[in-house]
């Protein structure tokens, strides 16, 4: 097993360390309401923001969430353009107050595609607030899982092929080392991961809800994580239960 595996169990708390999430069913959220599907998106941020709150009140280490997936690209330009303008609100908010809330912002993914305004609001994001300590929020924008791995190994490869093991080859993800996602939610009613963190989930337990991301409140996290916490994580030894 790596080094890595044994830190997988969660927080000393019971609680997990790190709560990853795909926040999907934004634009079933608006078609029910008869609204453009950009209004969920719109709900969808406020969810994300009310979401990376709650986490933080809780002690949760690390939110890694699903922002915009590689494959994202093929929705219709209006839709994605509209999902830019709601980053660069985001990010513009993000920079306001992160001296107030003290939480470490991470970007995963690869920006050369978005607008040189958008690259540099994600760039300040992740340099002013490199030194905070109030936990760690990773947003996946233009990210997927495959993509991050054969990015992994050609930064490998360009450092020379050195030695490789799993934590090493890690290592090379856009998080670099930080503990992979103990639990990972998905709201939507879809079960399944849609090229989401291939690498990093490989012991997570997953959660899947019917619930609508912008409809998933403080409430459900709880009832997620109370999920969680029931569970027994054996990651392939022979459990207390058995
Ligand atoms: C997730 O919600 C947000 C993004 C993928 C950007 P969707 O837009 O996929 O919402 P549904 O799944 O169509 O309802
Ligand atoms: C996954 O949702 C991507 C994000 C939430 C950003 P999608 O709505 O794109 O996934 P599929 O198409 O249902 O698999
Ligand atoms: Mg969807």
């Amino acid at each position: 097993m790596s080094a890595k595996g044994n830190d997988l169990a969660g927080g000393p708390s019971g609680l997990p360390r790190h709560i990853a999430v795909i926040m999907d069913g934004n634009g079933r959220w608006a078609k029910r309401q008869g609204l453009p599907r950009t209004a969920g998106h719109s709900a969808g941020a406020d969810s994300f923001r009310r979401m990376a709150r709650y986490c933080q009140k809780l002690g949760i280490e690390y939110l890694t969430v699903y922002a915009f997936s590689t494959e994202n690209w093929k929705r219709p330009k209006d839709e994605v353009d509209g999902i830019m303008a709601l980053l660069e609100r985001y990010l513009r908010q993000a920079l306001r107050d992160m001296d107030k809330e003290k939480v470490r912002i991470r970007i995963f993914g690869d920006l050369a595609p978005f607008s040189p305004e958008l690259r540099r609001m994600c760039e300040q994001c992740m340099e002013r607030s490199a030194a905070y300590t109030g936990g760690q929020v990773n947003i996946c924008l233009n990210y997927g899982g495959r993509d991050e791995i054969v990015r992994a190994a050609k930064k490998w490869a360009a450092e020379g092929c050195p030695e490789l093991d799993e934590d090493r080859f890690g290592s090379y993800m856009w998080g670099g080392s930080i503990p992979d996602p103990d639990l990972l939610i998905r709201p939507g009613g879809e079960k399944r991961i849609s090229n989401f963190l291939l690498w990093e989930l490989a012991y997570a337990e997953l959660y899947f809800s019917d619930v609508l991301w912008p409809d998933f409140d403080e409430a459900e996290l709880d009832k997620a994580i109370a999920a969680y916490c029931g569970r027994e994580r054996r990651f392939g030894a022979v459990g207390e239960s058995q």
